[in-house]
């Protein structure tokens, strides 16, 4: 049987909470899903720890100098014949040249409904501060595809949860990360299927 290869992209500290949940989703099911790598920004990246824990490799390419780094990274993907790219805390754009070049699904998770409280600097406690202080009833996830603007690419899954009572920013975060752990491992393996047929 086929097992999709696939590589995880994050930035500078990310926490890794996603790469996690995705990592036990196909653990746990037995999915044919390998993530071939955990591609970090820094050498001391609390990631590293995790990708540790759960016998995941990690590589280290600095991002730097943006075009280097998706030199290397297509050059990376290319060797290791990765068939989708997913961005879990990965804060930078790609260029239309380097996603039409590699040629494979690149997703991404937000964490509002977009369109709404997307594009540039919405991200993290930014986006759940500017949701809580416009009073909004419902905030959730979105998981996407990538072009090369920020959060406007195709929306493969979008889940909303209630907040009208939350009391603080970080309790909205807390909610919509219990969904982004529920729905990015699913959502990846779906559409490997869907795309790969
Ligand atoms: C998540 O909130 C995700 O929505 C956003 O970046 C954050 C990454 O968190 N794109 P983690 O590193 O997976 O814990």
């Amino acid at each position: 049987m086929h097992r999709y290869k696939i590589v995880i992209l994050t930035s500078g500290h990310s926490r890794g909470s996603n790469f996690v949940a995705i990592a036990k989703y196909f653990q746990k099911r037995n999915l044919p899903v390998d993530i071939v790598s955990v591609i970090v920004t820094s050498r001391k990246a609390p990631i590293i720890t995790r990708c540790e824990k759960l016998g995941v490799d990690s590589h280290f390419i600095s991002a730097k100098n943006m075009l280097k780094y998706q030199t290397e990274l297509q050059e990376y993907i290319k060797d290791n014949k990765i068939e989708m790219v997913v961005l879990a805390g990965f804060m930078k754009l790609l260029s239309s040249d380097f996603i039409d070049g590699i040629n494979i699904p690149i997703l991404n998770i937000h964490p509002a409904l977009l369109p709404n409280y997307g594009g540039k600097g919405m991200y993290g406690m930014n986006v759940h501060k500017a949701v809580y202080y416009n009073k909004e009833s419902f905030s959730g996830v979105t998981i996407h595809l990538v072009n090369s603007k920020y959060d406007s690419g195709k929306i493969l899954c979008q889940q909303r949860v209630k907040i009208k009572k939350a009391k603080t920013p970080e309790t909205i975060g807390a909610r919509v990360l219990r969904l982004e752990h529920k729905y990015y491992g699913r959502t990846i393996y779906n559409y490997l299927k869907e795309y790969y047929v």
